[in-house]
């Protein structure tokens, strides 16, 4: 979490920092600052959006050709204006920002203390600044001596980038544990957590690794590994369009993502599906298929919706590929001692590739032995380098804070390894093959018909918005849906919702069931479907207002429903990438309703980059 921008060349600094930071601010939206140096160093810092720190800083003069600034998502201290980075040493002539948490940074403040240091904010990154600045004056030493002394000390997870007064041309960062790019430029170079703000002035990036330093000066780029050897840098091309990471019209990123899912969905299966010749081309399954079809195990690892993916594919995988599968939240997995042999397969789904949790948890399964498959989002992120191998889900940026088409790429993805490894084991019939192949390839037009229910969705959100609570229900492949769409409702409009297996309903649930109470089912045409027509009568029976999410030509639920919300019919197998589309727009409606800002929902941060 938190975003950060450097810059540094012949350009004005600020308004680069300050659009990137616009940019990043999926990552935290706390509070946000810059550091600028022109004859000397000028620290601007701000509690609330970019758009607050961009007001507070209307007159002033902010000049320079060198600056770093930050959006946060608080972790040490509230959200405050002190606490807010870029921090400043205490002799004024450092400035620094960090992403990620120093654990032992309640150590380091004691000896600074006993120093005679004195704190400003109630920031771990303070403390490490000084730790630095402590550091160069005891040792003599540069900067860039001080900071490969001080992180040999830190336990945690940083991206720091330090400004020195003394030291006008020259940005220092280093990297472990959360996301660097570095843009380079002509005579310029740009540094981000993502490459969003680096894109519209150049395409050529290096991606910084763990435990480097890199020292940046307008034309010079010094790559080097804790142990002072120089490096020599990478330079990828960005593959990445500005169109991608703008709103386009839409009144938010939230929407445009929903309504971007035909798309996204369509260009997860190019090039892979193929219904003519009944083949799924995918370079990373076919070439460890013997690790894959010979799993023992399959281990699911993830978190928050992409976790809901990961349920989902536990249905699809145990059905097609007859392999057990076990679906983990990553930070529980890493902190049990899970029993892994060396034939498991994890199967690590993440839409940033950065979430903390998720990374240790492979890395201590591939420790173990376990072979890696990542089915990732963004490309070239830590856990597609850390992954054996693996499939990327090709949803373009998603910048909403809220996953939408990042899940339901995921799905296509999770189906399509799942029916290659089925028919290379001979697990799977010609006939269902084909037949599910086809659905796949049908998916995109499908999921195209739900977006017309947009105004409808909207008048239901207007009904709803108001209610206190609500409960979600859903059986077989709908139940992991129930769970995605409950937490969409949480997370955008703050109303607290359940997600349960429906039939669970009656063993506690049902005692919540009033005339007040929304009960959504995820209730399209599947082999559990008389049964959850069963549980519906059930919730009426107790007044609650049905709300059902039902397939095209369905004439039971409808009739016993309150309100109604229709989608293609499709097999079982692929219905939850259309079911959970209205269950998306059922959620950012009622947030709009209420007023909210869907796109930063409140305490929230796209990548959770901490444990
Ligand atoms: C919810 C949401 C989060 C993420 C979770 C995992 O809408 O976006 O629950 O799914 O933080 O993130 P990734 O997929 O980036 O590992």
């Amino acid at each position: 979490m938190c975003g950060i921008v450097a810059y540094i060349g012949p350009r004005e600094a600020y308004p680069i920092i300050l659009k990137g930071l616009k940019r990043l601010e999926y990552r935290g939206y706390d509070s946000s600052g810059v550091a600028l140096l022109n004859h000397g160093l000028h620290v601007y810092k701000k509690k609330g959006k970019v758009a607050d720190l961009e007001e507070s800083l209307v007159g002033k003069n902010l000049h320079a050709h060198a600056g770093i600034g930050h959006t946060r998502w608080a972790t040490h201290g509230e959200p405050s204006d002190r606490n807010a980075h870029p921090h400043q040493s205490a002799n004024g002539k450092l400035a620094m920002i960090h992403n990620g948490i120093i654990e032992n940074y309640a150590q380091l403040k004691n000896e600074l203390q006993k120093k005679g240091y004195v704190f400003k904010s109630d920031t771990d990154t303070e403390v490490l600044l000084n730790f630095i600045e402590d550091i160069q004056k005891n040792n003599y030493c540069g900067l860039e001596e001080a900071v490969r002394i001080a992180l040999r000390r830190v336990v945690g997870a940083y991206v720091i980038v330090l400004l020195d007064q003394d030291n006008p041309d020259t940005i220092i960062a280093a990297r472990k544990g959360s996301p660097l790019v570095i843009g380079v430029g002509k005579g310029e170079h740009f540094l981000a957590s993502d490459a969003s703000p680096i894109i519209e002035y150049t395409k050529e990036a290096v991606y910084v690794n763990d435990y480097e330093l890199a020292i940046l000066r307008p034309d010079e780029l010094i790559l080097k590994n804790l142990g002072n050897e120089k490096l020599t840098p990478f330079i990828q091309k960005l593959d990445l369009e500005l169109a991608a990471i703008e709103k386009e019209g839409y009144d938010h990123f939230m929407l445009k993502e929903i309504f971007e899912q035909p798309d996204t969905i369509f260009d997860c299966l190019r090039g892979r599906l193929d219904v003519g010749n009944a083949t799924i081309t995918m370079a990373g399954v076919q070439n460890n298929i013997e690790h894959l079809k010979n799993a023992n195990r399959i281990i699911m690892v993830a978190c928050g919706t992409s976790w809901h993916a990961g349920l989902i594919a536990e249905y699809i995988f145990e059905e097609l590929c007859r392999i057990p599968v076990e679906v983990e939240y990553a930070s529980e997995f890493r902190y049990r001692n899970p029993v892994i042999h060396k034939g498991d397969v994890i199967i690590a789904i993440s839409q940033s590739g950065e979430t903390a949790d998720t990374i240790v948890a492979i890395e201590k399964a591939k420790e173990q032995g376990a072979f890696i498959f990542g089915v990732v989002n963004v490309v070239g992120s830590s856990i597609s380098r850390i992954a054996d191998a693996g499939a990327y889900t090709h949803a373009g940026p998603e910048i909403g804070v809220a996953s939408t088409k990042a899940f339901t790429a995921q799905l296509v993805v999770l189906a399509l390894i799942a029916l290659k490894i089925a028919k290379e084991k001979n697990a799977i019939n010609d006939d269902r093959y084909v037949h599910l192949l086809n659905e796949l390839h049908n998916v995109p037009e499908k999921a195209k018909a739900i977006l017309p229910m947009n105004e409808h969705i909207k008048k239901l959100a207007e009904k709803y918005k108001h209610a206190k609570d609500a409960l979600y229900l859903g059986r077989g492949y709908n139940f992991p849906v129930a769970l995605e769409g409950a937490l969409k409702l949480k997370e955008i409009s703050y109303i607290h919702a359940e997600g349960y297996a429906a039939a669970e309903m009656k063993h506690g649930p049902i005692a919540l069931v009033d005339e007040a109470l929304p009960v959504v089912f995820v209730a399209t045409k599947d082999s559990c479907h008389e049964k959850i027509v069963s549980n519906i009568q059930e919730i009426k029976a107790r007044k609650g207002k049905v709300i059902a999410v039902v397939s095209e030509g369905d004439d039971v639920i409808p009739k016993m429903s309150d309100d109604i919300i229709t989608v293609p019919e499709a097999d079982e197998l692929v219905a939850p990438m259309l079911s959970v589309i209205p269950l998306q727009l059922f959620a950012y409606h009622i947030g709009v309703a209420k007023g909210l800002d869907v796109d930063k929902p409140r305490n929230l941060a796209k990548s959770v980059t901490v444990e």
